[in-house]
């Protein structure tokens, strides 16, 4: 979803409504130039006979803060959830990489986020139906369409959704619309401006 949305290290990165902080650790990974899959457990060399993992490891951790000294990036990666539980997960996920200083965390309603100045991109994934406890999706996606408005100015916020009715009540103009699938569930991943006399010229919001 990241690359989908051409974030491309250049502004901050938000998700507001972060979960267990996915997307965060991924944008972070993107910005500071860290390969993908570099956490995962267990590479194939791990079997061979000789392979000391004590070495490995310094390899690995040495590689790794180089990389960031040296990286660019001096903008904002940020989440936050409404959910005490959602952050501490967070926390615990992002505090196993190496982000454990490069990734803000709030535990926040959206509706009470400062969003930083200087622009950039948000990528959220709001609850869909009821599994989510949420008592009226569509109000809650109008709430979110009225924030960015009033909130966001300078982002591109692109959104994910299997609530069709609910992505109506956003009541902003998408710049894009493409279809992905969360599992067997079609959703459609969202692109909103929201630029006064935007970017391109021509105002985005209602
Ligand atoms: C579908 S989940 C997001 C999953 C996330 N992308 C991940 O990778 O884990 C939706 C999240 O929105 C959060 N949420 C619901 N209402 C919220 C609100 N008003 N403000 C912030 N977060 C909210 C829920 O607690 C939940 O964690």
């Amino acid at each position: 979803m990241i690359l989908l949305s051409e974030w491309n290290a250049q502004g901050n990165f938000i998700d507001f409504m972060c979960g267990s902080g996915t997307l965060m650790v991924e944008a972070a990974m993107i910005a500071h130039k860290v390969p993908p899959n570099i956490f995962r457990e267990g590479f194939s060399f791990e079997k061979w006979k000789n392979f000391n993992p004590e070495i490995w490891e310094n390899v690995l951790d040495e590689t790794l803060d180089i990389k960031i000294s040296k990286s660019d990036f001096k903008d904002k990666i940020l989440g936050g959830d409404i959910s005490k539980n959602a952050i501490e997960i967070s926390k615990k996920n992002i505090n196993n990489t190496i982000f454990k200083n490069y990734i803000d965390l709030r535990t926040t309603s959206f509706t009470e986020m400062k969003i930083p100045e200087g622009g950039g991109t948000i990528i959220i994934d709001p609850p869909y139906d009821e599994r989510f406890k949420e008592k009226n999706v569509e109000i809650l996606y109008q709430k979110i369409g009225d924030f960015l408005k009033q909130n966001c100015m300078n982002y591109d916020v692109w959104i994910l959704s299997g609530n069709r009715e609910a992505i109506k009540k956003i009541g902003l103009r998408k710049a894009k619309t493409m279809t992905l699938f969360n599992g067997s569930l079609e959703c459609k991943f969202l692109k909103y401006e929201i630029y006064k006399g935007s970017k391109k010229n021509k105002n985005n919001l209602k």
